[in-house]
């Protein structure tokens, strides 16, 4: 088994982590103060969002330069500390990896957009337009035009992100061995691994024709097959499995996320094609339909747990026999579980254990993301301003002829990806004990109730229920169930209660779990042990399990 199979990931979104200099920005010292929190929850490894300079368009995924750290979150004598002392502990580090794309203020493009016979001109994509528009009517992922244009050469450059954030072209082997050596560098540094961001667009629809699909209010077309899971994204890297991974004992995590079937993402983790260890794929992420539905504020955004078990169903039957899966609740990109799926009111914390139990049981190699353990939930910001992402201002203006600022506000709160990314809450000081000075983008104000500190005191918190889960986890037998055991639904198309059994000759381990805040009973069969549970006692009628609000429990037979 390699070491990421049995491992425990954790997400740091390093400028909302923890700040030591009192800047308002999370930074690596604040990181390598938190080595000793990470090995007490059980957590084995950490991939640590891009801490590259960075004129922060997009928090960082905009890299001015790929060999140093940026001054706001240290030096490159930090990371180097924080590898050290991580790897003293027992802890491995991911770094974000961001190939897709660089930041505009990348020498690479001040050169490339000079003149159209600069030698780096092909690090990029460049189109003439076509009817005093973009040279086609792709979307990007950001509510615009997929096309920047730039007066100096009166051409266009592919950006399926922001603005700032123009596309390499991977069709150059020139940038390919840029990327190539870009990777090397930090593998030969020492780090043990990449989260490969955005890995699925490196190859377009080289036509560059329109998309016949229907433009959507933005006048554009959010046609993702003109730049995702191309046939030539294979080949790509395929060559960088062999000529940058291969013989090291290493983890590549690719975010092959959005409209990833099973069966590309089979692909993508087969060594003969993508060549990566572990996948992000999205497709459970979404399951309360909130997604994309900014007309629709007044729906009660459900979770649909028959919907989520087919979900985890389909990936675990797809990939079980020699693939492992990832399994996660959140990242930097979503809104928090516990706003999504859990409930924030009286059961926040029977729904953050319920959460917790449901997912770390299942197969896969967990990645929990930074505030999971604590509960942290969606904000309440009022004021469109406070959303500081890219995307949500984009959003903003794309959807403020046809929207109240309302409606807006509240689709934002649903949905945003500010929802993860205010700081982390550590404790009930002011700003949550984040920062000393003035936070880059404001704190979730329900930190006087939702903190590390008062959790990591109580026993009986969220916190405490994480650290529970993962060291079970970490026993023997129970590790073989969870990766060797055999998967059986319990009433798959029940619409309320996810429940699953993972067995071997030794041990059958069942998780019950009840994603309702009302009653429900289920039948419970023969138990030895109980383990994790969210309430005080099992409640027994007629032979059934009463389960109550957010009730989960794990049983042994
Ligand atoms: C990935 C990142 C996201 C970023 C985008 C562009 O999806 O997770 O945060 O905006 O790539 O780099
Ligand atoms: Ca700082």
């Amino acid at each position: 088994m390699r070491w990421f199979e049995s491992g425990i990931g954790y997400q740091i979104y390093p400028q909302s982590f923890l700040d030591t200099n009192g800047d308002g920005i999370g930074d690596m010292r604040g990181i390598i103060q938190k080595l000793d929190y990470f090995c007490e929850l059980g957590v084995t490894f950490l991939w640590i969002g891009p801490i590259y300079q960075s004129p922060q368009d997009d928090g960082g995924y905009d890299i001015s330069d790929f060999y140093h750290v940026d001054p706001r979150y240290g030096s490159d004598q930090d990371l180097k500390e924080l590898l050290a002392k991580a790897h003293q502990k027992g802890l491995r580090i991911l770094l974000d990896l961001v190939m897709n794309h660089s930041s505009d203020q990348h020498p690479w493009f001040l050169e490339s957009r000079e003149s159209v016979d600069n030698p780096k001109r092909d690090y990029y994509i460049w189109r003439k337009g076509k009817n005093g528009g973009p040279p086609n009517n792709w979307e990007s992922f950001f509510s615009e035009s997929a096309w920047q244009y730039d007066k100096l050469t009166d051409m266009y450059y592919m950006k399926i992100f922001s603005a700032h954030m123009p596309d390499l072209n991977w069709a150059n082997p020139e940038v390919r061995q840029e990327m190539f050596a870009l990777a090397k560098y930090w593998l030969d540094l020492g780090v043990d691994g990449f989260r490969l961001d955005a890995i699925s667009h490196l190859s377009r629809d080289e036509s560059f024709r329109d998309s016949r699909k229907r433009a959507d209010a933005t006048g554009f077309v959010p046609d993702w097959s003109k730049f995702s899971n191309r046939p030539k994204v294979f080949e790509y890297l395929k060559d960088f499995r062999h000529q940058v991974l291969d013989n090291r004992d290493v983890l590549a995590v690719g975010e092959v996320g959005g409209g990833a079937s099973v069966g590309l993402a089979r692909k993508f983790s087969d060594p003969l094609d993508g060549g990566f260890d572990l996948v992000f794929t999205f497709d459970h992420c979404w399951q309360n339909d909130s997604f994309g539905n900014d007309t629709k504020e007044d729906q009660k955004f459900e979770v649909q747990v028959d919907k989520l078990k087919a979900v985890f169903d389909r990936w675990y039957r797809g990939m079980h026999q020699d693939r492992m899966l990832v399994v996660y609740w959140l990242n930097h990109d979503h809104p928090r579980v516990l706003s999504q799926y859990g409930d924030t009111g009286v059961y926040r914390k029977e729904s953050a254990k319920m959460l917790a139990n449901t997912l770390y049981f299942l197969y896969g190699t967990p990645f929990i993301y930074q505030g999971e353990e604590i509960g942290m939930s969606n904000v309440t910001y009022q004021k469109i301003s406070d959303f500081r992402d890219v995307s949500a201002q984009n959003y903003y203006k794309s959807a403020k002829d046809r929207l109240s600022k309302a409606q807006i506000l509240k689709f934002l709160q649903r949905t945003s990806r500010i929802n993860a990314r205010t700081p982390m809450q550590w404790d009930d000081g002011e700003h949550a004990g984040f920062t000393t000075g003035s936070p880059w983008v404001k704190v979730n104000d329900n930190y006087l109730k939702v903190n590390v500190k008062d959790q990591m005191a109580d026993p009986d918190s969220i916190w405490h229920h994480y650290q529970k889960v993962l060291t079970l986890r970490k026993e023997p037998k129970i590790r073989k169930a969870i990766i060797h055991g055999k998967l059986k639904w319990l009433h798959l198309r029940h619409p309320d209660i996810f429940a699953y059994s993972k067995i071997t000759d030794e041990l059958t381990l069942t998780v019950i779990s009840n994603f309702r805040n009302r009653e429900i009973e289920f039948p419970l069969g023969e138990y030895r042990e109980i383990h994790c549970h969210n309430y005080p006692d099992l409640l027994i009628r007629n032979h059934k399990i009463v389960l109550r609000p957010y009730e989960s429990v794990v049983v042994f037979a």
